[in-house]
């Protein structure tokens, strides 16, 4: 892992797609769950499996750089900030970490397919798998509905913070 104290244009552009593939990912799973009926479910929760072919190659390049670039050190007015933007940004790549490895274990542990779009379908059947199943979708439903969504609320609570109180040219790392 190399240290570093900015972020690299590549993970700026990794950090923004990311937040907007995200927000899209959990606006959609919402939106299934509140549907009015079952098929508009079905029909939201396709274009969720859909643009997750695509959302999951992404956060897993998008993790693998991080990794493999490291974190810049944290800022903070105080060592309580730092730590919390420490814990929040790993435990944020951790829940999606999860979430693209929940949700396609929950469709091939029944032997269902990832279908993309219409263009194309990913199946690995793993139905010897069942009894993972239902963890499988107990973790993507209560990561997507309330763990990610808490975390990601916090973060931008800590972003508005850290903009409103860090001096532009001050800034050790930023994004
Ligand atoms: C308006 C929305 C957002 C703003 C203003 C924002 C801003 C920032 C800033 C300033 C940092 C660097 C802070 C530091 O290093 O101490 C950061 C890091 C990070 N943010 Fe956000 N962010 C936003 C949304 C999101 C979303 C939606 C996600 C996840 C889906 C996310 C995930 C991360 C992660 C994982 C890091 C750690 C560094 C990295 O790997 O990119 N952010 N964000
Ligand atoms: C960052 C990535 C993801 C996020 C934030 C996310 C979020 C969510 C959320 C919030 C729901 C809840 C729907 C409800 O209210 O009932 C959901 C459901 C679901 N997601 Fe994801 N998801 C992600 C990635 C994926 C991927 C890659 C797949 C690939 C197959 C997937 C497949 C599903 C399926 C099949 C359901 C329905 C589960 C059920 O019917 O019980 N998700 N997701």
């Amino acid at each position: 892992m190399r240290n570093h104290n900015r972020y690299s244009a590549i993970s700026i552009i990794n950090h923004w797609l990311t937040a907007l593939l995200v927000v899209v990912m959990l606006a959609l799973g919402f939106a299934a769950g509140a549907a009015p009926s079952e098929e508009v479910e079905i029909y939201i929760i396709g274009v969720h499996i859909s643009l997750g072919f695509f959302v999951l190659i992404f956060v897993a390049w998008r993790i693998l750089f991080r990794l493999y670039e490291g974190f810049p050190d944290n800022i903070g007015k105080t060592a309580l900030e730092r730590r919390t933007a420490y814990w929040v940004h790993r435990a944020i790549l951790v829940l999606l970490a999860l979430q693209i490895v929940t949700g396609p274990l929950y469709l091939f542990t029944e032997n269902e397919c990832m279908g993309v779009f219409g263009w194309f379908s990913v199946c690995i059947p793993l139905e010897s798998l069942s009894f993972i199943h239902e963890p499988m979708e107990w973790l993507h439903l209560n990561v997507g509905i309330y763990l990610l969504p808490a975390l990601l609320v916090l973060h931008f609570l800590g972003t508005i913070r850290h903009y409103a109180t860090t001096e532009k040219q001050q800034a050790p790392s930023d994004l």
